[in-house]
């Protein structure tokens, strides 16, 4: 039994995961600018999306020619601490696979400033960019038309990593939490403001995130373990997007 009634959608590969993805997002950006006029996503890092975006900017394929992009707002999910051209830069991926292909004005693209050398410094200017272009009173939640998210390979999403004090933060909109794993801080949406979202899609690939997938979607909640779990949108169920790979111990129930 599914613990937490996800929508699942399995593609037989990457490629075909992110074709279903990059469907999914033209879908939803045509819905919000019909209704709003504008397209707030909130990009998500690592290596997983880099084919959603890659296939979302190329002109060989569909999605490119469907999306309205000067109506969309940029964000970011979650950044390393690092400068926006350092390797491990999420914005940096996101801008060399497909922001750079595309014209988008530049007051459109609102990166984490993790160049600044106080990870909190750099998630409290976030919180008030948020603020400002979300036009939020005090107290409110920015609400994101789309979250992009994946899933590591202990159960983190964002830079949401088991047992940080990230995880129960219910008054700030952005955290810099320390991550021992990788000896280092990150900047994060916290766990209220993705629940906030109009829709989280989660992309996940690969044989070896098969069992992560199991224990996050079937096994037992214990989201200080498990912080995916903690992604349970007030909007309705978040969206998995799975490739076969990492859907195999899904069916084995
Ligand atoms: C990051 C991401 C992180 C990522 C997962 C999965 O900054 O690394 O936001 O949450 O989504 O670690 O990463 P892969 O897609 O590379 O497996």
């Amino acid at each position: 039994m599914v613990t937490n009634q996800p929508e699942i959608r399995i593609a037989d590969d990457l490629s075909a995961l992110a074709r279903a993805a990059a469907a999914e997002f033209v879908e939803l950006a045509r819905e919000a600018v019909g209704r709003n006029g504008v397209f707030t996503v909130a990009l998500s890092g690592g290596s997983t999306p880099r084919e959603l975006y890659a296939t979302l900017a190329d002109p060989k394929r569909p999605y490119r020619e469907q999306t309205d992009w000067g109506r969309i707002q940029f964000y970011w999910g979650d950044e390393r601490h690092v400068p926006p051209g350092h390797a491990d830069s999420n914005f940096r991926m996101a801008y060399e696979a497909m922001l750079s292909k595309l014209r988008i004005p530049a007051d459109h693209v609102h990166r984490m400033l993790t160049e600044n050398p106080n990870a909190d410094a750099a998630a409290r200017a976030y919180e008030q960019e948020l603020q400002t272009q979300f036009a939020l009173e005090n107290g409110r939640r920015p609400r994101f038309d789309l979250v992009l998210l994946g899933l590591g390979p202990e159960g983190h999403t964002a830079s949401l990593f088991p047992g940080s004090d990230a995880l129960c933060e219910t008054k700030r909109l952005v955290a810099a939490p320390w991550v021992e794993k990788h000896h280092t801080f990150r900047v994060t949406l916290t766990p209220s403001v993705i629940n906030n979202a109009s829709h989280v899609m989660f992309l996940v690939s690969g044989e070896q995130k098969a069992d992560i997938v199991r224990q996050v979607l079937l096994g037992p909640q214990q989201p200080n373990h498990l912080p995916a779990q903690l992604i349970r949108p007030e909007s309705g169920p978040a969206m998995w997007f799975l490739d076969r790979a990492a859907s195999q111990l899904l069916s084995n129930q």
